[in-house]
Protein backbone atom coordinates (compact mmCIF):
# COMPACT_ATOMS: atom_id res chain seq x y z
CA UNK A 1 0.00 0.00 0.00
CA UNK A 2 1.02 3.94 -0.94
CA UNK A 3 2.81 5.17 2.23
CA UNK A 4 0.21 6.89 4.87
CA UNK A 5 0.75 10.10 6.70
CA UNK A 6 -0.99 11.82 9.31
CA UNK A 7 1.04 15.30 9.65
CA UNK A 8 0.86 17.82 12.15
CA UNK A 9 1.65 21.35 10.96
CA UNK A 10 2.06 23.50 14.77
CA UNK A 11 2.57 26.80 12.48
CA UNK A 12 3.67 29.54 15.06
CA UNK A 13 2.10 27.75 18.11
CA UNK A 14 2.51 26.56 21.54
CA UNK A 15 5.90 27.47 23.26
CA UNK A 16 8.84 24.55 23.77
CA UNK A 17 7.70 23.59 27.42
CA UNK A 18 3.95 23.07 25.46
CA UNK A 19 5.52 21.58 22.45
CA UNK A 20 7.10 19.37 24.69
CA UNK A 21 4.20 18.08 26.77
CA UNK A 22 1.95 17.79 23.39
CA UNK A 23 5.08 15.44 21.92
CA UNK A 24 4.15 13.36 25.50
CA UNK A 25 0.75 13.01 25.29
CA UNK A 26 0.56 11.77 21.99
CA UNK A 27 3.37 9.32 22.49
CA UNK A 28 1.71 8.17 25.50
CA UNK A 29 -0.89 6.63 23.67
CA UNK A 30 1.70 4.48 22.36
CA UNK A 31 0.06 3.79 18.48
CA UNK A 32 1.73 1.07 17.06
CA UNK A 33 2.20 2.79 12.84
CA UNK A 34 2.31 -0.11 10.10
CA UNK A 35 5.42 -0.68 7.84
CA UNK A 36 2.89 1.61 5.10
CA UNK A 37 2.13 4.68 7.61
CA UNK A 38 3.69 7.21 9.29
CA UNK A 39 3.28 10.23 11.90
CA UNK A 40 5.25 13.65 10.93
CA UNK A 41 5.13 16.53 13.11
CA UNK A 42 6.17 19.80 11.32
CA UNK A 43 7.62 21.61 14.43
CA UNK A 44 8.63 25.34 14.51
CA UNK A 45 12.62 25.67 13.97
CA UNK A 46 13.83 25.90 17.86
CA UNK A 47 11.71 22.96 18.48
CA UNK A 48 13.83 20.32 15.83
CA UNK A 49 16.06 18.72 17.74
CA UNK A 50 13.63 17.84 20.68
CA UNK A 51 11.06 16.32 18.67
CA UNK A 52 13.33 14.02 16.68
CA UNK A 53 15.38 13.55 20.48
CA UNK A 54 11.34 12.37 21.52
CA UNK A 55 10.22 10.49 18.85
CA UNK A 56 13.49 8.71 18.01
CA UNK A 57 13.23 4.74 18.80
CA UNK A 58 9.40 4.97 17.56
CA UNK A 59 8.88 3.29 14.28
CA UNK A 60 7.92 5.96 11.30
CA UNK A 61 7.43 9.03 13.60
CA UNK A 62 9.23 11.81 12.20
CA UNK A 63 10.01 15.56 12.86
CA UNK A 64 9.39 17.52 9.91
CA UNK A 65 10.75 21.57 9.22
CA UNK A 66 7.82 23.68 8.45
CA UNK A 67 9.73 25.35 5.32
CA UNK A 68 13.66 25.87 4.26
CA UNK A 69 15.70 28.54 2.29
CA UNK A 70 15.64 28.71 -1.57
CA UNK A 71 19.45 29.15 -1.30
CA UNK A 72 21.81 26.47 -0.27
CA UNK A 73 23.59 28.71 2.24
CA UNK A 74 25.65 32.15 2.49
CA UNK A 75 24.35 35.48 3.60
CA UNK A 76 20.80 35.15 4.52
CA UNK A 77 19.81 36.24 8.02
CA UNK A 78 17.34 34.59 9.43
CA UNK A 79 16.86 31.90 7.05
CA UNK A 80 17.44 27.90 7.54
CA UNK A 81 18.93 25.88 4.77
CA UNK A 82 17.69 22.41 3.64
CA UNK A 83 21.17 20.59 4.22
CA UNK A 84 20.90 22.44 8.59
CA UNK A 85 17.91 20.12 8.54
CA UNK A 86 19.95 17.40 6.96
CA UNK A 87 22.74 17.86 9.48
CA UNK A 88 20.31 17.22 12.68
CA UNK A 89 18.95 14.53 10.95
CA UNK A 90 15.23 16.15 9.98
CA UNK A 91 13.75 13.68 7.56
CA UNK A 92 10.62 16.33 6.07
CA UNK A 93 9.92 19.55 5.11
CA UNK A 94 7.05 21.42 4.33
CA UNK A 95 6.92 23.48 1.57
CA UNK A 96 4.84 25.98 -0.23
CA UNK A 97 2.22 26.21 2.84
CA UNK A 98 -0.40 28.56 1.45
CA UNK A 99 0.49 31.04 4.23
CA UNK A 100 3.90 31.17 2.97
CA UNK A 101 2.75 31.68 -0.05
CA UNK A 102 0.37 34.31 0.68
CA UNK A 103 2.68 36.23 3.72
CA UNK A 104 5.80 35.74 2.70
CA UNK A 105 5.38 35.78 -1.50
CA UNK A 106 6.43 31.98 -1.92
CA UNK A 107 6.16 31.64 -5.48
CA UNK A 108 6.37 28.31 -7.71
CA UNK A 109 9.52 28.59 -8.86
CA UNK A 110 11.32 29.60 -5.72
CA UNK A 111 9.36 26.40 -3.98
CA UNK A 112 10.85 24.41 -7.15
CA UNK A 113 14.48 25.34 -5.73
CA UNK A 114 13.10 24.26 -2.12
CA UNK A 115 12.32 21.02 -3.65
CA UNK A 116 15.71 20.97 -5.50
CA UNK A 117 17.58 21.64 -1.99
CA UNK A 118 15.63 19.54 0.07
CA UNK A 119 15.54 15.86 -2.25
CA UNK A 120 19.53 16.80 -2.42
CA UNK A 121 19.85 16.44 1.34
CA UNK A 122 17.70 13.30 1.67
CA UNK A 123 14.56 15.42 2.56
CA UNK A 124 11.22 14.43 1.67
CA UNK A 125 9.13 17.50 0.89
CA UNK A 126 5.54 17.92 1.74
CA UNK A 127 4.63 19.94 -1.47
CA UNK A 128 1.49 21.99 -0.89
CA UNK A 129 -0.66 22.90 -3.24
CA UNK A 130 -4.59 24.55 -3.63
CA UNK A 131 -6.74 26.94 -4.44
CA UNK A 132 -8.56 30.34 -2.86
CA UNK A 133 -12.12 30.33 -2.55
CA UNK A 134 -12.46 32.88 -5.82
CA UNK A 135 -10.96 30.52 -7.85
CA UNK A 136 -13.10 27.64 -6.83
CA UNK A 137 -16.52 29.72 -7.40
CA UNK A 138 -15.13 30.36 -10.84
CA UNK A 139 -14.39 26.41 -11.15
CA UNK A 140 -10.71 26.80 -12.06
CA UNK A 141 -9.40 25.02 -9.44
CA UNK A 142 -8.39 21.95 -11.49
CA UNK A 143 -5.85 24.05 -13.55
CA UNK A 144 -4.57 26.06 -10.83
CA UNK A 145 -3.16 23.25 -9.04
CA UNK A 146 -1.82 21.86 -12.19
CA UNK A 147 -0.02 25.30 -12.62
CA UNK A 148 1.55 24.76 -9.24
CA UNK A 149 2.64 21.42 -9.38
CA UNK A 150 3.57 21.66 -13.02
CA UNK A 151 5.81 25.13 -12.42
CA UNK A 152 7.69 23.75 -9.16
CA UNK A 153 7.64 20.05 -9.57
CA UNK A 154 7.09 18.38 -13.06
CA UNK A 155 10.51 19.24 -14.51
CA UNK A 156 12.54 17.25 -11.87
CA UNK A 157 12.90 13.13 -12.85
CA UNK A 158 10.58 10.39 -12.20
CA UNK A 159 13.00 8.87 -10.07
CA UNK A 160 13.31 12.50 -7.83
CA UNK A 161 9.45 12.82 -8.34
CA UNK A 162 8.50 9.62 -5.77
CA UNK A 163 10.31 11.09 -3.39
CA UNK A 164 7.69 14.11 -3.22
CA UNK A 165 4.22 14.01 -0.99
CA UNK A 166 1.69 16.18 -1.86
CA UNK A 167 -0.80 17.79 0.23
CA UNK A 168 -3.78 19.33 -1.24
CA UNK A 169 -4.61 22.12 0.86
CA UNK A 170 -7.87 23.98 -0.39
CA UNK A 171 -7.44 27.74 1.06
CA UNK A 172 -10.50 28.14 1.65
CA UNK A 173 -10.80 25.36 3.95
CA UNK A 174 -7.65 26.18 6.09
CA UNK A 175 -8.45 27.31 9.75
CA UNK A 176 -12.25 28.03 8.84
CA UNK A 177 -13.55 25.19 9.87
CA UNK A 178 -14.83 24.02 7.08
CA UNK A 179 -13.66 21.22 5.21
CA UNK A 180 -13.96 20.40 1.57
CA UNK A 181 -16.60 17.60 1.05
CA UNK A 182 -15.15 14.38 0.92
CA UNK A 183 -16.29 13.97 -2.73
CA UNK A 184 -14.48 17.51 -3.11
CA UNK A 185 -11.24 15.79 -1.50
CA UNK A 186 -11.26 12.38 -3.88
CA UNK A 187 -12.12 14.28 -6.97
CA UNK A 188 -9.09 17.07 -6.84
CA UNK A 189 -6.42 14.32 -5.73
CA UNK A 190 -7.93 11.82 -8.37
CA UNK A 191 -7.50 14.94 -10.70
CA UNK A 192 -3.54 15.41 -9.10
CA UNK A 193 -2.88 11.73 -9.73
CA UNK A 194 -4.21 11.57 -13.18
CA UNK A 195 -1.67 14.78 -13.69
CA UNK A 196 1.39 12.44 -12.37
CA UNK A 197 -0.02 9.99 -14.38
CA UNK A 198 0.13 11.95 -17.98
CA UNK A 199 3.57 13.54 -17.40
CA UNK A 200 5.31 10.78 -15.27
CA UNK A 201 3.31 7.15 -15.94
CA UNK A 202 0.91 4.95 -13.69
CA UNK A 203 2.97 3.50 -11.62
CA UNK A 204 5.00 6.98 -10.47
CA UNK A 205 1.35 8.16 -9.91
CA UNK A 206 0.29 5.51 -7.69
CA UNK A 207 3.19 5.55 -5.93
CA UNK A 208 2.91 9.63 -4.67
CA UNK A 209 0.76 9.97 -1.34
CA UNK A 210 -1.63 12.72 -1.35
CA UNK A 211 -2.72 14.33 2.02
CA UNK A 212 -5.56 16.84 2.41
CA UNK A 213 -5.07 19.09 4.52
CA UNK A 214 -8.03 21.91 5.39
CA UNK A 215 -10.12 21.37 9.04
CA UNK A 216 -9.43 17.98 9.27
CA UNK A 217 -10.21 16.65 12.86
CA UNK A 218 -10.90 13.39 14.59
CA UNK A 219 -14.77 13.75 13.80
CA UNK A 220 -14.06 13.59 9.92
CA UNK A 221 -10.42 12.29 9.43
CA UNK A 222 -11.88 8.77 9.40
CA UNK A 223 -14.13 9.54 6.41
CA UNK A 224 -11.97 11.65 4.20
CA UNK A 225 -8.88 9.25 4.71
CA UNK A 226 -11.41 6.57 3.73
CA UNK A 227 -11.01 7.81 -0.22
CA UNK A 228 -9.11 6.21 -2.01
CA UNK A 229 -6.94 8.49 -3.45
CA UNK A 230 -6.54 10.44 0.27
CA UNK A 231 -3.49 8.95 1.95
CA UNK A 232 -3.77 10.89 5.16
CA UNK A 233 -3.72 14.52 6.29
CA UNK A 234 -2.16 17.74 6.97
CA UNK A 235 -3.53 19.04 10.29
CA UNK A 236 -3.61 22.38 12.03
CA UNK A 237 -5.59 23.41 14.82
CA UNK A 238 -6.57 19.56 15.65
CA UNK A 239 -2.89 18.42 15.60
CA UNK A 240 -2.34 21.21 18.46
CA UNK A 241 -4.65 18.89 20.61
CA UNK A 242 -3.08 15.02 21.79
CA UNK A 243 -6.55 13.23 21.97
CA UNK A 244 -7.42 14.63 18.53
CA UNK A 245 -4.48 14.05 16.84
CA UNK A 246 -4.03 10.69 18.15
CA UNK A 247 -7.46 9.81 16.70
CA UNK A 248 -6.26 11.59 13.65
CA UNK A 249 -3.44 9.02 13.56
CA UNK A 250 -5.52 5.79 13.90
CA UNK A 251 -7.68 6.91 11.43
CA UNK A 252 -5.20 6.09 8.73
CA UNK A 253 -5.75 3.77 6.12
P1 LIG B 1 -6.29 23.62 9.84
O1 LIG B 1 -6.27 22.12 10.08
O2 LIG B 1 -6.18 24.42 11.10
O3 LIG B 1 -7.45 24.00 8.97
O4 LIG B 1 -4.98 23.97 9.02
C1 LIG B 1 -4.70 23.21 7.89
C2 LIG B 1 -3.32 23.50 7.48
O5 LIG B 1 -3.01 24.58 7.02
C3 LIG B 1 -2.31 22.46 7.67
O6 LIG B 1 -1.13 22.78 7.04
Amino acid sequence: MRQQIAAANWKMNLTYQQGEQLLDGILNANIQLAAHQSAVFAVPFPYLVMATQKLSGRNNYFASAQNCSDQKSGAYTGEVAAEMLKSINIRYCVLGHSERREYFFEGNQSLAKKVELCLANDITPIFCCGETLSIREVGAQEGFVETQLMESLFHFTEEDVRKVVIAYEPIWAIGTGKTASVEQAQEMHAHIRGLFAKKYNQATAQHIPILYGGSVKAANAGELFHSPDVDGGLVGGASLNATEFTSIIRALK
